[in-house]
């Protein structure tokens, strides 16, 4: 299982570090812009091995695509991230040219690869790679929700008093902090509902906790989070790779699923060999579908501003 991972920066790394300490693929590429900097990170990485037990080989190249020939898995997490104080919104401009070349050499080298796109404004990014390479739509994915729902377990375990791994909860819609459609009607501790320990408040307040996640971190951090986001890729390649047909919530193509078409949102997915194998389309309560509908229309809001 070859994975190639274009972006050395936080994020990419980070993923590189997570696939190989998981052990379950022969090699990852790495690929950034910046001379030397994937090479040196692969070197980093590869110096860990002995020390983290894992045989992942992992190599790095600035801009050459002919070491990723073959590959199985393409992540795209090139491109800028965001600082204190900005929306993913504001990313679109750059990392749109970035994503676009960036998945079409990609494809010319490694025609029949799944692609997982992490850049953001992810769900326009997403759509963006549709649009211009043709892929089938199981073979082109995005990472947002399976972040959003390990940030919505943290906050829910935090009100809780509970482990985290006692904790079930999903969260659907756009990667953005509007758009974000954290499910705490679904939301369980150990099969029981959220609702049975959680006044309606403090769910509120959990809510909005997991939907301004990312923008809390970059507040923190001076730059945006990279190892949930780094693990959260991890998860998808692994469920692909090991073909597990686990259920993440990721952006996909939408062909009238939940009374939505023409755009990529957040929504189950079964993730197998296939990549998307297929879209899960639970019934949501009227309040859930309006949030859902309102994101939408905000991702093709911003997908309008795309020049295909
Ligand atoms: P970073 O700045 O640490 O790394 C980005 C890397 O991309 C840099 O090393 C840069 O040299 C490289 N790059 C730029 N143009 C390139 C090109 N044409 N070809 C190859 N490499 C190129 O940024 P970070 O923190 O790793 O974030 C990466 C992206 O992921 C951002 O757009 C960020 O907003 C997004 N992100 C998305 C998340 C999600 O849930 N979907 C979560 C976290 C970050």
């Amino acid at each position: 299982m070859k994975v190639t991972v274009v972006g050395a920066g936080a994020v990419g790394a980070s993923c590189a570090e997570y696939i190989a300490i998981k052990n379950f693929a022969s090699e990852v590429v790495l690929v950034d812009i910046k001379e030397g900097f994937a090479e040196g990170k692969a070197m980093d990485l590869m110096q860990t091995a002995s020390l983290n037990g894992f045989d992942t080989k992992i190599v790095g190249t600035t801009g050459d695509y002919s070491k990723t020939a073959g590959s199985d898995i393409c992540v795209i997490t090139s491109g800028i991230a965001r600082k204190p104080g900005m929306s993913r919104d504001e990313l679109l401009g750059i990392n749109a040219g970035i994503v676009k070349s960036v998945s079409s050499s990609l494809i010319e080298h490694s025609p029949n690869t799944i692609i997982i796109v992490v850049s953001n404004p992810m769900d326009t990014m997403t759509y963006l790679v549709h649009k211009t390479t043709g892929l089938p739509k199981n073979r082109i994915i995005g990472m947002g929700g399976a972040l959003d729902s390990a940030r919505f377990k943290y906050r829910l375990a935090e009100a809780l008093e509970a482990p985290i791994s006692d904790v079930d909860g999903m969260v659907i819609g756009g990667h953005s902090d509007k758009g974000m459609v954290p499910l705490t009607r679904l939301a369980t501790r150990n099969s029981v509902p959220v609702s049975e320990f959680l006044s309606e408040e403090r769910l509120e307040q959990v809510k909005q906790d997991t939907k301004v996640g990312g923008a809390t971190l970059t507040g923190l951090l001076g730059t945006s989070a990279w190892y949930a986001p780094g693990a959260a890729v991890s998860g998808l390649v692994q469920a692909i790779a090991c073909d597990q047909k686990k259920i993440y919530p990721c952006s996909a193509l939408l062909d009238g699923e939940y009374g939505l078409s023409d755009l990529c949102i957040g929504v189950p997915v079964v993730l197998g060999r296939n990549g998307i194998e297929s879209i899960v389309e639970i019934n949501l309560s009227d309040a859930e579908k309006e949030h859902l509908a309102a994101s939408a229309d905000a991702v093709k809001t911003n997908n309008a501003n795309l020049e295909l």
